[in-house]
């Protein structure tokens, strides 16, 4: 559990950890190759020690040296993600495409809803089905056949990322070209373009809403050096909006964050960016009244929805959030209550009338975001909180107690 004494103001510099939404699907992209693939600024995350044991449980030679990561896809020789890897996270389903590409086969299983939402998994089933993939489904069991992947049109109803990420990973291989229309547009896609290109893949347009690809390539052994993590960052600006004091956050790029830096500054923050990061600083308490709408990138990103919450905890006024990303990501709410905020829950829309003085709580970390939400609230209450369920947190988070103790907060993490 992690102990937090609260209302103390943060300052210093912090270098964020890598991408936890980045590096996952450059994993599974690296069995494309059947070689080596270093990947450096790996975060040590719970979910990344779950990926590798995946990639070494398929047949891969998987190490982790300091934040540099080796994996040799050579002997590559699985191709079912078990059901407990799936259950236990569920972008394990983006190894689906890589597995299908490599194998012409490939078995997972319906990962099943969560504490964020239902999740459903029929665009990845759609695209694939777009590049001759077979798929056949019995008690949540999905079996996926092709002889050979053939390049064809995809056009996604929703940007769903990970969808994205599969039909990208499987369209590499396909012979012949690929277009992928109504694609996500978030960073982590243009980072595994990036890194696929860098393998030797013909890949044009990532980061806007068509992507083209020229498959069929030969890939070559590469190493790629994973940016920051957009979604840490904010949490930690987020942070400084409700203990006041200011911090300068370095390795993530300013332009990956422009819908939430500018919420902050309505809130009160004042925000500069630098050629390696962010500074913001922040006097007495936020303010607004503002009525801010998660929704796929460059919007306000879903991630950010519960930290936000926490920081409209401590506002003056009222502010809302309107959640049309997942449709059941309000877990945090429930607890962030126990701080003393009003919080009103109305279907996707939460609206907070905020507290100058939040009060210690006990509460429980309901999902990875949701814990980190439930932080903020602790620095910003005053006296001593309890934060439960840490391992929610450690899914996404390599340290975020000792990243927060080094700018000035009084939190630890207990047995
Ligand atoms: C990725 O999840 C991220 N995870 C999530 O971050 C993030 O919240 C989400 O994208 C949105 O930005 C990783 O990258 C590992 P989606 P993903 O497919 O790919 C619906 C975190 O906290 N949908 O864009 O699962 C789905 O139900 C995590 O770091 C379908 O209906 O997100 C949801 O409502 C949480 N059918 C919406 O689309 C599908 O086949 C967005 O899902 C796929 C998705």
């Amino acid at each position: 559990m992690i102990q937090v004494m609260g209302a103390e103001p943060l300052a210093g510099e912090i270098w964020v950890q890598g991408s936890k939404n980045a590096v996952l699907p450059v994993m599974a992209a690296a069995i494309l190759h059947s070689g080596v693939s270093v990947i450096e600024n790996v975060p040590k995350i719970q979910d990344v020690t779950c990926m590798m044991g995946i990639l070494s449980s398929l047949g891969c030679e998987v190490t982790l040296e300091g934040r540099t990561l080796r994996i040799n896809a050579a002997k590559l020789s699985g191709y079912e993600i078990e059901r407990k890897d799936m259950g236990q996270m569920r972008s394990s389903m983006m190894l689906v495409g890589p597995l299908l590409a490599r194998f012409g086969r490939a078995v997972a299983f319906a990962p099943g809803g969560c504490s964020i939402g239902k999740r459903p998994v029929d665009l990845h089933l759609s695209a694939l089905r777009c590049l001759g993939a077979r798929v056949v489904e019995m008690d949540g069991r999905m079996e996926f056949e092709a002889e050979g992947l053939e390049g064809g049109n995809i056009s996604f109803p929703y940007p769903s990322v990970g969808a994205t990420e599969n039909a990208v990973m499987a369209a590499v291989f396909a012979k012949g070209r690929t277009r992928i229309l109504g694609c996500a547009r978030e960073p982590e896609i243009v980072e595994l373009c990036r890194f696929l290109r860098h393998m030797g893949a013909r890949i044009f347009g990532e980061g806007t809403s068509l992507i083209e690809i020229e498959g069929g390539g030969k890939f070559r052994d590469t190493q790629y050096r994973i940016a920051g993590d957009r979604i840490v960052a904010g949490s930690y600006l987020a942070a400084v909006l409700c203990t006041g004091g200011e911090i300068c956050v370095r390795g993530v790029e300013a332009g990956q964050l422009q819908a939430v830096l500018a919420v902050l500054e309505q809130l009160g923050a004042k925000i500069f960016a630098l050629p390696d990061g962010v500074a913001l600083a922040m006097k007495g308490r936020p303010r607004g009244s503002l009525f801010v709408k998660t929704a796929p990138y460059p919007a306000f990103p879903t991630d950010m929805q519960s930290l936000l919450l926490a920081v409209f905890a401590r506002a003056e006024g009222e502010n809302r959030i309107e959640e049309t990303v997942f449709e059941g990501r309000f877990q945090a709410a429930r607890e962030l209550k126990k701080f003393g905020a009003y919080i009103q829950i109305e279907g996707n829309c939460v609206t907070v009338r905020g507290r100058a003085r939040l009060r210690g709580a006990v509460v429980e970390a309901p999902d990875l975001r949701g814990g980190a939400a439930l932080v903020l609230a602790a620095l910003a209450a005053e006296g001593r909180s309890e934060i439960h369920a840490y391992e929610h947190i450690a899914r996404g988070y390599a340290s975020i107690c000792e990243d927060l103790q080094g700018l000035g907060a009084k939190i630890r993490l207990s047995e």
